[in-house]
């Protein structure tokens, strides 16, 4: 146990080494030059001590703000060993949110719709919040931590922070006011400072039992037709196409509403130039880290250069952003969409800007593919696997857009009367994907090549 301004040195010196090995931490592609503290507020006072930390990484020329709960105890349980910070330090300090004594504390505030120093713990105007719950992480973290509460809670802390509020609580709101039945309720949210601008730290939502993610259950019914190549799929159990149109029922739901809350514009011939150079821009950058990729340049630019032939306006409004099969729960009645913080490498200043609803289609129309394909990875080649793989991917890409079309309103209609922009935008984030594999699972890069060659040849 230690005082917080005792610890707060001592952990700056130690987090150069422990951030890196954070799953959330999103900047590994280069050592940490400087790690120093922005603001510190202490949760609970005593032991256990927990403290709340907006630390400022420094990365040679780049730097970007981290939230952190640390906690101190005199005497450090056995499970805690691994978020051990301050082994070299000889105080238990370690990061707090595996730790459930402690976790409840925040739940607590947001019910007691609080403030302590520049923290702001809010319940949502009408929303009903019990405290007394332990907290725990869910297992499947990405790039945020979240904490699940008895089953009645989600609380995700955002790890790396903006100014501003974040776009995944305010189109939460949105859509909520709107009555969406295609999101989790929201019940509270957390709020910091940033460059003297408020700063979202945390989001509390319903916890849904029950649910299941959409990537488990596709991939589950692409393994079910793998099991047996010579059934048709209609007969198979596994047939996933009526969730697929479920699902592209739900999106266009969710655009619809998005629409309605927030507005749309159409875009204009500069809006449209200024896509396909964004698309270009982002292929230079690809093309100068993977060379695999330069027999496709060329088919690439002209897809890219054919949107400008887009006909008919080509609305534009708020998005998911980032929508893909591993974004969407299955529950008991019907389809949620999760987590509208938009991709995560982009800065949010670009991330709340009106954009194409066909962004979220191709979205999702890619992560079909990637479902298809995934078993096929590091194994022998098989014509006929391979062959299901494309129909199961065609069959489930199809239902999405049948779905689509039948909920989205005017002037959104059928995303595949918009062929260009569709297959541009698919592609653009085919060359995304590549760019990540190349980066980090080198082994999946054959999948989105894959793809860029058929898309680009006229193919799905
Ligand atoms: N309201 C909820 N009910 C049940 N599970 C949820 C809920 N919200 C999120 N999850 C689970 O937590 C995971 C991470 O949530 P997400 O919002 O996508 O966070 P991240 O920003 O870390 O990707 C989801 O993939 C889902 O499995
Ligand atoms: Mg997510």
């Amino acid at each position: 146990m230690g005082d917080a301004a005792e610890l707060i040195d001592p952990v700056m010196r130690e987090l150069p080494q422990w951030l890196p090995a954070q799953r959330w931490f999103g900047g590994k592609d280069r050592p940490i030059t400087a790690v120093r503290p922005v603001s510190t507020t202490v949760l609970l006072e005593g032991d256990p001590l927990l403290l709340h930390l907006v630390v400022e990484v420094q990365q040679d020329d780049r730097s970007a703000p981290y939230q952190l709960l640390i906690a101190s105890r005199a005497h450090l349980p056995e499970h805690l060993g691994s978020n051990w910070i301050g082994a070299e330090l000889g105080m238990p300090c370690y990061e707090a949110t595996s730790d459930a004594d402690v976790t409840g504390r925040l739940l607590d505030l947001i019910a007691e719709n609080t403030r302590i120093g520049s923290l702001t713990f809010a319940r949502e105007p009408g929303a009903q919040v019990r405290g007394g719950l332990r907290g725990r992480p869910i297992t499947s973290e990405q790039s945020n931590t979240s904490l699940v509460y008895g089953n009645q809670y989600i609380l995700k802390l955002f790890r790396k922070l903006s100014p501003g509020e974040n776009p995944d609580v305010r189109l939460h709101r949105a859509l909520q006011e709107q009555g969406s039945e295609h999101v989790a309720p929201l019940l509270g949210s957390i709020t910091g400072e940033l460059d003297g601008r408020p700063a979202t730290v945390g989001m509390l939502q319903r916890f849904i039992t029950d649910a299941v993610d959409g990537w488990a259950m596709a991939t589950t019914s692409v393994r079910d037709l793998m099991a047996d190549p010579e059934l048709p799929p209609d007969l198979l159990g596994g047939d996933f196409a009526g969730e697929s149109q479920r699902l592209g029922q739900a999106v266009a739901t969710v655009h619809n509403e998005l629409r309605r809350a927030l507005g749309e514009q159409l875009a204009d011939a500069d809006e449209l130039d200024r896509t396909v150079k964004a698309m270009h821009d982002r292929l230079d950058k690809v093309l100068a880290a993977v060379p695999q990729l330069r027999e496709q340049a060329p088919a690439l630019r002209a897809a890219f250069d054919r949107v400008r032939d887009t006909e008919g306006p080509v609305p534009m409004q708020f998005i998911h952003g980032d929508l893909h099969l591993g974004q969407v729960l299955r529950t008991v009645t019907g389809w949620l969409l999760l987590d509208f913080e938009g991709e995560p490498a982009a800065p949010v200043s670009e991330r709340s800007v009106l954009r194409t609803p066909l962004r979220d289609v191709a979205g999702m129309l890619r992560s079909f593919d990637y479902a298809a394909h995934q078993m096929l990875i590091g194994q022998p080649e098989d014509p006929r696997l391979e062959e299901r793989a494309l129909e199961w991917a065609r069959r489930n890409r199809a239902a999405f857009c049948d779905g689509y079309t039948k909920n989205a309103g005017d002037p959104v209609g059928d995303p595949r009367s918009q062929g260009f922009l569709l297959r541009a935008l698919e592609l653009d984030k085919a060359v995304y994907e590549v760019a990540y594999e190349h980066a980090n699972r080198p082994e999946w890069l054959g999948v989105p090549l894959a793809s860029i060659a058929r898309i680009s040849t006229g193919g799905e």
